[in-house]
């Protein structure tokens, strides 16, 4: 059913987020009867607009990026007659007491219970103030709830996001913050839960007797494209691997919790991230690779600058724009089984998967016969933009006489299932108003994957990359990324 009542304020709201992915999950959720009828958003930003002119630009640009095939006039016109704005600069207090007064006219008109749902869809930087601010405006005298959805990226180190905790909790109780991953989102990653626990095939396999390594790869093939400016204060460990990669990898590993329930699944994750061995920035380059892509020709023909050349970037940048990683989980279930993390981007496909590599059945009974090199069990998780679960096995190949080949199993969500197409953000809106945190992100969790990633951000810092760029844009990555698998008598597979 719809979600709860409320008044849902967009900080940020002339910005990119809002037109790109928040509106247009608002208008899919207006559409699958997923939004209360006593709802209103409130937009605030710098930009001097008002309402009619907030709306006037949301309805232009809902049918850029709007994700269904053909906009429903009437559900639109529904959600942009609730659309409000209010010009205001975060810093300043009379903007607070504007939009005060603003959503208590709403909270009337569209008596919404005094709920109220905050999304912050501005730089981390802002997170303090405005939740200082709106302590001092009195928003917490409003009788519902209040919430309030933070976007990444969530600190820079562990330091800053500690701090960042700090800020934000000073305001805040820990149950009213939902910082977003929108990985956590993803159909197939909330799938790999079910998958896991639903099912009775897998699960007894799930540990170090019978797994002998696990690999996570996202694979971009987008390169930096105008985003210098963060990204070459971030690279791929902060972008990607800290934050999305380790909150999978955390669901892949996790024991079962003792319920869904949201407190249930994050006490498994944190737990689990607790286990990661954090290592010495020593130990933490013995078991990395970093690549920074040089100038390359992308997979559909175009030619593709070098990441040094992209607008914004240092010329003699060392940040990563490729990062591989061997992890190991210090736990009864896990111990010694090596967990491969690679993210980059400009690479030749773009590419999500899980791959839990089984350990090979004993051979005795193929010992003599051509069989060959006998392969082990595979499975794989296919996260995006093919969405499905492979599995590889050995088969009798048709003859006289006994030889194994390798085949597969495949289920593909497109077979079986028909959905909408979405943004991703419609279950974050829809689970906040709901008060359902189970696909966000908490204090410990966001603290201790900081943890995990701390020792590969200081090893990198203090040491240049003097081979930097070490891959072009467009190919596999940087070599060195698969002679770390190699020492182990391992390979990467291939996202194909
Ligand atoms: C974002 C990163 O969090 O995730 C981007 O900032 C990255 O750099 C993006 O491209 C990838 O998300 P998705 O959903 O396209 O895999």
């Amino acid at each position: 059913g719809p979600g709860d009542s409320c008044i849902m304020v967009i900080f940020g709201a002339s910005g990119d987020l809002t037109k790109r992915l928040l509106v247009p999950a608002l208008y899919n959720l207006a559409c699958d009867g997923l939004l209360p009828e006593r709802f209103a958003v409130v937009g605030i930003a710098l930009d001097e607009l008002d309402t009619e002119g907030f709306r006037a630009r949301m309805a232009e640009d809902i049918r850029r990026f709007n994700t269904r095939k053909e906009l429903d006039e009437g559900r639109w016109s529904w959600l942009e007659s609730r659309l409000h704005y209010t010009t205001g600069n975060f810093g300043d207090e009379s903007a607070y007491l504007r939009l005060r007064e603003l959503v208590e006219q709403l909270n009337s008109q569209y008596s919404a219970g005094g709920n109220i749902l905050f999304y912050m869809a501005v730089p981390p930087s802002l997170f303090g103030t405005i939740s200082e601010k709106l302590n001092v405006a009195g928003f917490g005298t409003f009788p519902g709830w209040k919430r309030i959805i933070v976007e990444k990226p969530f600190g820079t180190d562990l330091a800053s996001a500690q701090a960042l905790n700090r800020e934000i909790l000073a305001h805040w109780s820990e149950d009213q913050v939902y910082r977003v991953d929108h990985y956590l989102g993803k159909e197939t990653v909330q799938n790999i839960l079910a998958f896991r626990f639903g099912n009775e095939m897998f699960e007894p396999l799930w540990n170090r007797k019978h797994i002998d390594h696990i690999q996570l790869t996202v694979n971009e093939a987008v390169s930096v494209e105008g985003r210098g400016g963060y990204y070459d204060k971030s690279g791929v460990l902060r972008d990607m691997i800290q934050n999305h990669m380790l909150q999978m990898l955390a669901y892949v590993c996790m024991e079962p919790p003792a319920s869904f329930a949201a407190d249930d699944i994050r006490d498994e994750k944190a737990k689990l991230l607790r286990a990661v061995r954090l290592f010495t920035p020593e130990q933490a380059l013995a078991n990395s690779v970093r690549g920074q892509y040089g100038a390359g020709t992308k997979a559909d023909g175009t030619p593709c600058p070098a990441y040094r050349e992209e607008q914004d970037v240092a010329r003699d940048s060392n940040t990563e724009t490729f990062a591989a990683l061997r992890l190991f989980i210090d736990n009864w279930r896990w111990e010694s089984v090596p967990i491969y993390l690679r993210s980059g981007k400009a690479l030749w496909k773009r590419g999500t998967e899980v791959v839990v590599q089984f350990k090979r059945a004993p051979g005795v009974l193929f010992r003599g016969t051509p069989s060959g090199h006998m392969s082990s069990n595979r499975l794989v998780f296919h996260i995006q933009p093919d969405q499905g679960i492979e599995t590889i096995f050995q088969a009798k190949v048709p003859g006289p006489v006994m030889r194994l080949q390798s085949v597969n199993m495949r289920f593909s969500y497109g077979d079986s299932f028909r959905a909408a197409r979405g943004t991703g953000y419609e279950v974050m809106i829809y689970s906040c108003m709901m008060g359902d945190a189970t696909l966000f992100s908490r204090t410990d969790l966001v603290e201790s994957a900081w943890r995990i990633a701390q020792p590969f951000l200081d090893a990198w810092a203090s040491r240049p990359a003097p081979d930097f760029p070490n891959y072009d844009a467009g190919s596999w990555g940087p070599v060195a990324a698969y002679d770390l698998l190699e020492r182990d008598g391992r390979r990467w597979y291939e996202v194909i």
